[in-house]
């Protein structure tokens, strides 16, 4: 693993790549807005929360047998299960399929993600890639994390999830502050997506800017890479360019 140096920024900033539906383009944000931070000079880490493992896919980094589990547990030094990616100043935690025992080992504890990045103080951002779901799992990103970052599919279900969160956030004296929305894989043609997104429009917790389906963003999955490695000039690298450029003006200072 390389050496850090000295700090750039004075404080570190947990974004959290989040959604109770699965599917609606969290890794691919995670995985690229990773990437423009890093290429930007904020050293970055994705800390990947999901089983499935899918950041970790396309940073080509895997762990030993039970490394997620461990880390959980406090029976590895978290900082011993950093990896190193191809690229400067990014760094990846990843998942392996015993993540999925984060709830059983969490048991009611809400605070231990924040107490395990708490000895991370040499990152400037730290990028956690979450499993769908709302669980202790998640009680623990959103005490940890200082933003809540929710892509969207502009349609009725996906709406309804994103006030279940909000909801959530009231009920169990979360920040809801926190919570920031943005509109992902949109499809110009529909009628419906074009609705949802202009009725968004004045809501402040979403961004103005937003990521259409496109399929040079589907290809993550055939390049093994962040969008920008095979098409730096697309239209999608702009999408995900200007998302991020808002983004950063919001949370990171
Ligand atoms: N904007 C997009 N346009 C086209 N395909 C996308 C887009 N965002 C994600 N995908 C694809 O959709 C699938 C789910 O995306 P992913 O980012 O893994 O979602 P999640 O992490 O929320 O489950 C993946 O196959 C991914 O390549
Ligand atoms: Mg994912």
């Amino acid at each position: 693993m390389r050496t850090f140096h000295a700090q750039k920024y004075t404080t570190m900033v947990t974004v959290a790549f989040y959604n109770l539906k699965g599917g609606v383009g969290k890794t691919a944000s995670a995985v690229n807005f990773a990437y423009l931070a890093a290429a930007n000079g904020l050293k970055t880490l994705v800390w990947d929360l999901d089983p499935q493992g899918s950041s970790s896919f396309y940073f080509h980094v895997k762990n030993n047998k039970d490394e997620s589990k461990k880390v959980f547990a406090d029976e590895m030094n978290i900082k011993e299960s950093i990896k190193d990616s191809k690229f400067e100043n990014l760094w990846v935690i990843p998942a392996d399929i015993s993540a999925r025992n984060a709830d059983i080992i969490f048991k009611q504890s809400k605070k231990k993600i924040k107490s395990l990045l708490s000895s991370l103080k040499q990152f400037d951002l730290i990028i956690l890639d979450c499993p769908p779901g709302i669980s202790v799992l998640h009680d623990n990103v959103f005490n940890a994390a200082d933003w809540v970052l929710m892509p969207n599919i502009p349609t009725v279900l996906s709406i309804r999830s994103y006030e279940t969160v909000v909801q959530y956030f009231k009920e169990t004296d979360l920040d809801k502050h926190k919570i920031k929305c943005f509109f992902s894989m949109v499809d110009h043609r529909k009628t419906l997506h074009q609705e949802t997104i202009q009725t968004f429009y004045n809501n402040k917790l979403f961004f103005k800017n937003y990521i259409p389906y496109l399929s040079d963003i589907e290809k993550m999955g055939i390049h093994v890479q962040p969008l920008f490695e095979y098409a730096n000039s697309s239209y999608a690298a702009y999408c995900f360019r200007e998302l991020w450029k808002e983004i950063s003006k919001t949370c990171i200072n």
